[in-house]
C-alpha cells in the first residue's frame, strides 16, 4: 500500500487552487441518471471516488467520456441493474443511486452499505423518506430493494438533517407526481449545488440551502451544462495546513461563505485571515490559542473538518474541548496523533487536547480519509519525518495530495509499488534506519 514520507519544519507559503468538491459530485453524478438527454459537468475532481461512482453508472448503462476537461453523461439508455457488492463497499455514497432509479424506473436494489470506521452510519432516513414518496421498501439478507408504480410528492420531515437522505429525497421527489415539501433538510452547500444541477436539468427544486425544501414533480428531466462548487473541506484542510506550520498562503477560487464556520474559529484561535472575493489568505502565527470545537450540521463546524483542527490544535497553547455530533467513532486518529507526541483524552464523543510545545514524527496509519489528511498536517509541523501509512484514504478525497502540497513547499513523498521517483525512494530507505520515538520503528521501506 501507498504511503507518506512527511518531513517537517517548512512553513507553507505561495497560492493554490481548490479543486471541485468531491461531496457535490458525487450525488450529481448519481443524479445524472435521470436525465434522458446529455449531462456536461466542469470542475469534476480527477479522485477515486469519482472514479468509482462512474464505475456505478455504468453498471445501468450510462455512457461517460472526457471531453475538453469535462465529464460528459449520456443517460438516455440507462437500466435498472445491479451494483456489485464490492463497489458499495468501496464508496456509501454509490447509495446515492437509490432515489434517481427509484424514480426514473420504479425499481432498484443495491447492497446495503453497512457501517464505516466513522459510525455505524444506517439508512433509516433514506429508507423512510423514500416510503413516504409511496415506495414499497424490502430491507433485508443485505440488501435494500425499492419498487413503485409510480411515486407521489408527500409531506416529509427528516430525523436528522442528512445529507444524503436529503439528496436521495430531493432526486425522487424531482419526478414523484405532485409537490414534496421536505422539512429539517440539511443546508449544506452540496445540497444546494446538487439542486442547482436538477432545476438546470428542469426540476422545479426551492428553498435548497434552507431547511424546508419544496421540490414539484416532472416528468422528464434533460439535458444539463453545470459546473461544480469548490471543495470547502479540501480548502479548509489547505488553511489548517497554513495555520499549522505558521505558514502565509493564498486560496483561489474557494468561496468564503462555505469556510465560516472554520474561519470564525481560526480568528479565535489567533490566525490572521483576509477575505477577498473567491480568494482567502491566511497567516499563521506562532502564539496560536486553543479553541473548542463542536461538530454541527451546515452551518455548523463540520465534521469533515474536525480531525485536521484537532491536529492544529495539539499545538495551540491551552487545552480545547472536541464535542463531535455527527459521528460516535470519529476521534481515531486522536491514537495516532498521540503517537507524535499529541496530549489527547478521548471519552466516547468528546476529546480533550492540551497543547504541546512540539510534535514529533513517527509512523502512524490513517483510518479514513480526514484522519489522514489530519496526519498530514501533523507530520507537516512536527520535528523530524513522519510516515503516513494506508494513504488510500486519502486519495478517495484529495487529488495527489503530495504535488499539491508540494506547490506550496511541502516535504511529501508517495512512497509506492511503482515509485516514479525510483533514486530517491532507494537513497532514502538503503543508507539510513530511521529513528522514531514511539512503539512503532521504521527499519526499511521495501519495494516489492
Ligand atoms: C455526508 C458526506 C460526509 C460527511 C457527512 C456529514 C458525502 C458523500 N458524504 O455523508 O463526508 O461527513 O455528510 O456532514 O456527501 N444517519 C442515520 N440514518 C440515516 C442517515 C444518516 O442515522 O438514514 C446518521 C449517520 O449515521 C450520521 C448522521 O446521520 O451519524 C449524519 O449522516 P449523513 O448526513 O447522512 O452523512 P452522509 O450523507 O453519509
Amino acid at each position: 500500500m501507498d504511503k507518506f514520507i512527511v518531513t517537517g519544519g517548512t512553513r507553507l507559503h505561495g497560492a493554490v487552487k481548490v479543486c471541485g468538491a468531491k461531496n457535490a459530485i458525487l450525488p450529481i453524478l448519481a443524479a445524472s441518471l435521470l436525465s434522458s438527454g446529455t449531462c456536461v459537468i466542469h470542475n469534476v475532481p480527477l479522485l477515486q471516488d469519482v472514479v468509482v461512482m462512474t464505475d456505478v453508472l455504468k453498471c445501468f448503462g450510462a455512457r461517460i467520456k472526457w471531453e475538453n476537461k469535462a465529464l460528459i453523461i449520456d443517460a438516455k439508455d440507462v437500466h435498472p441493474a445491479e451494483i456489485p457488492e464490492e463497489t458499495v463497499k468501496k464508496m456509501r455514497a454509490s447509495n446515492l443511486v437509490l432515489g434517481p432509479l427509484l424514480a426514473r424506473f420504479g425499481y432498484v436494489k443495491i447492497p446495503y452499505p453497512g457501517g464505516c470506521a466513522i459510525g455505524s452510519r444506517p439508512m433509516d432516513y433514506h429508507v423512510k423518506g423514500l416510503q413516504q414518496l409511496g415506495a414499497d421498501i424490502q430491507d433485508g439478507y443485505g440488501f435494500i430493494e425499492a419498487k413503485s408504480e409510480g411515486l407521489m410528492g408527500s409531506e416529509i420531515y427528516l430525523d436528522f438533517p442528512s445529507v444524503g437522505a436529503t439528496e436521495n429525497i430531493l432526486m425522487a421527489a424531482a419526478m414523484a407526481k405532485g409537490v414534496s415539501v421536505l422539512r429539517n433538510a440539511a443546508r449544506e452547500p452540496e445540497i444546494v449545488d446538487l439542486a442547482r444541477f436538477l432545476n438546470r436539468m428542469g426540476a422545479k427544486i426551492d428553498g435548497a440551502g434552507t431547511d424546508i425544501i419544496q421540490i414539484t414533480g416532472v416528468n422528464c428531466l434533460g439535458s444539463v451544462e453545470h459546473t461544480v462548487i469548490p471543495d470547502r473541506i479540501v480548502a479548509g484542510t489547505f488553511l489548517l495546513a497554513a495555520a499549522i506550520t505558521g505558514g502565509d498562503i493564498t486560496l483561489i477560487n474557494a468561496v468564503v461563505d462555505h469556510l465560516e464556520p472554520l474561519i470564525a474559529k481560526l480568528r479565535e484561535a489567533g490566525v490572521s485571515i483576509t477575505k477577498n472575493g473567491r480568494g482567502i489568505r491566511i497567516k499563521g502565527n506562532k502564539g496560536l490559542r486553543a479553541v473548542d470545537i463542536k461538530t454541527m450540521p451546515f452551518p455548523g463546524f463540520p465534521t469533515d473538518i474536525q480531525p485536521q483542527m484537532m491536529a492544529l490544535m495539539t499545538v495551540a497553547r491551552g487545552t480545547a474541548v472536541f464535542a463531535e455530533n455527527i459521528f460516535e467513532n470519529r476521534f481515531k486518529h486522536a491514537d495516532e496523533l498521540r503517537r507524535m507526541g499529541a496530549d489527547i483524552k478521548v471519552a466516547g464523543r468528546i476529546a480533550i487536547v492540551k497543547g504541546v510545545e512540539k510534535l514529533t514524527g513517527a509512523v502512524v496509519e490513517a483510518s479514513d480519509l480526514r484522519a489522514g489528511a489530519a496526519l498530514v498536517l501533523a507530520g507537516l509541523a512536527a520535528d523530524g519525518v513522519t510516515v503516513v501509512e494506508n494513504i488510500f484514504h486519502i486519495d478517495r478525497g484529495y487529488f495527489r495530495m503530495e504535488e499539491k502540497y508540494a506547490v506550496l513547499g511541502a516535504n511529501i513523498i508517495r512512497v509506492t509499488k511503482h515509485n516514479s521517483n525510483p533514486y530517491q525512494f532507494e537513497n532514502f530507505t538503503s543508507q539510513r534506519e530511521i529513528q522514531f520515538p514511539e512503539k512503532k520503528r521504521l527499519s526499511l521501506i521495501k519495494i516489492n
